[in-house]
């Protein structure tokens, strides 16, 4: 069997890490009877740089073509930040409805944790599930002086949005006098010369029920007593109260997994203290997106956390770290969370003895201590990370 997978090795340490992966996967190919057609697409930063492109849309029928994809990372500090990761990852991840991001932070043996609230002998088994199309992640916004006009759109595979936008300052604020740093001229009588910002969150009641329904099934499968889900209704209801609203219907559907909301605030304070209290922890995109760097953290680093984007009818793997550009060319980067999205992958091909065959070999890697990468309080470079994980797939 040979499976077509499109390889997008991206910025700074992804293609470090990426090249790893696939030694590491090439290797377990030879091993469980499989073979990778590994059809590499060159986009990222330097591409963009020397084309002015950043995906063409040639790029979605190419990438469809193949099972999945594994990718490494986005942005480079020669391009500003976000229309890179823009136009790019959030372009792949809407286009092919990729509405869950898993990003599981499991304890691995030996590794040393910033925290010492996780008991001698026991480990976190955390899975951040995460809206991965919604939410402040829409793209829908602008700035403008005096006010904004402007017309907007966005496509999502279970609708499109159009419209116009428009607002204008006016002088009629609170009359509570200039704030500091302002005149009053500034604050009351040219508000035409304020300049704003502005992008809006969005949910759609079937984005937030079809992401619940997801958790709860992770939970349940899990043998989960309850469900974490974030949010933060105090402070923006009218989104997150739908949020939770939506979440809460859902929930009626599964009496046996307890649902317990949360702050985001809250939540984050909380988990670094009773990080055992948690399993499935469910959130909106931007939340998920802060929370899986905080469990990643928890269990070692980014560099030892994987991740899957999952929608009906593809998939796409990455580590959940990006470019690293301050360690990137350095040898400093930690490949294990692209080997690991890589054994993701393979379970999502069906190959499930390979996938936990790799997982086997980083834990026991691990629980060995020796020659670990930078990260991890060791001295050894990425290629030899890569180098001793596919010797050890290999020597089976
Ligand atoms: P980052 O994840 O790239 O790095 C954060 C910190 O973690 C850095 O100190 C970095 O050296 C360290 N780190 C990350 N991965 C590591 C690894 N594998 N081994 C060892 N150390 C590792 O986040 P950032 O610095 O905020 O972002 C840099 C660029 O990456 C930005 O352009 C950002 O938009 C982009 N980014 C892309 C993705 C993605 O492609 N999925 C994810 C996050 C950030
Ligand atoms: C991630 C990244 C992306 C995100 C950025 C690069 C757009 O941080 O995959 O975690 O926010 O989703
Ligand atoms: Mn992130």
């Amino acid at each position: 069997m040979d499976y077509d997978i499109a390889v997008v090795p991206g910025d700074g340490i992804g293609p470090e890490v990426i090249d790893q992966a696939l030694r590491v996967l090439t290797a377990a190919g030879s091993r469980f009877g499989f073979g990778l057609k590994l059809n590499e697409f060159p986009y990222g930063a330097n591409h963009y740089l020397k084309t002015g492109v950043i995906l063409p849309e040639s790029a979605f029928s190419e990438l469809a073509a193949c099972k999945a994809i594994l990718f490494g990372a986005v942005g480079d500090p020669r391009v500003p930040m976000g229309p890179l990761e823009q136009e790019f990852l959030l372009a792949i991840r809407f286009r092919f409805d990729l509405y869950v991001n898993l990003r599981p932070a499991k304890s691995f043996p030996k590794t040393k944790v910033p925290i010492n609230t996780i008991p001698e002998g026991q480990g976190l088994d955390i899975l951040v599930v995460r809206e991965n199309t919604e939410d402040f992640y829409m793209g829908l916004g602008g700035r403008g002086l005096g006010g904004f006009e402007g017309s907007f759109q966005a496509k999502r595979r279970l609708y499109g949005l159009t419209g116009d936008l428009k607002f204008q300052a006016a002088p009629n604020g609170h009359p509570t006098g200039p704030q500091a740093g302002q005149t009053a001229g500034q604050a009351a009588n040219r508000p035409q010369d304020e300049e704003f910002a502005f992008s809006l969150g969005l949910l759609s009641a079937t984005g937030c029920r079809r992401i619940a329904a997801k958790a709860f099934e992770f939970a349940k499968s899990r043998g989960d007593k309850a469900l974490h889900v974030a949010s933060k209704a105090n402070a923006v209801p009218q989104l997150y109260g739908f949020w939770d609203a939506k979440v809460n219907e859902v929930a009626a559907n599964y009496p046996d997994v307890a649902l317990k909301r949360m702050n985001i605030d809250n939540l984050c304070y909380q988990l670094p203290r009773s990080p055992m209290d948690f399993g499935v922890i469910l959130c909106p995109n931007l939340f998920g997106d802060i929370v899986s760097d905080l469990a990643s953290s928890l269990i070692g680093g980014l560099g030892l956390a994987p991740s899957a984007n999952l929608g009906d009818d593809f998939a796409f793997f990455e580590p959940v770290h990006g470019s690293a550009p301050d360690i990137a060319g350095t040898g400093k980067a930690n490949p294990l969370a692209a080997i690991l999205s890589g054994a993701l992958l393979l379970r999502y091909l069906g190959e499930t003895q390979a996938a936990e065959a790799i997982e086997g070999e980083v834990q026991a890697y691990l629980a060995k201590g020796a020659d670990l990468p930078f990260e991890l309080g060791g001295q050894t470079p990425v290629e030899k990370v890569g180098q001793i994980l596919t010797a050890a797939i290999s020597a089976k």
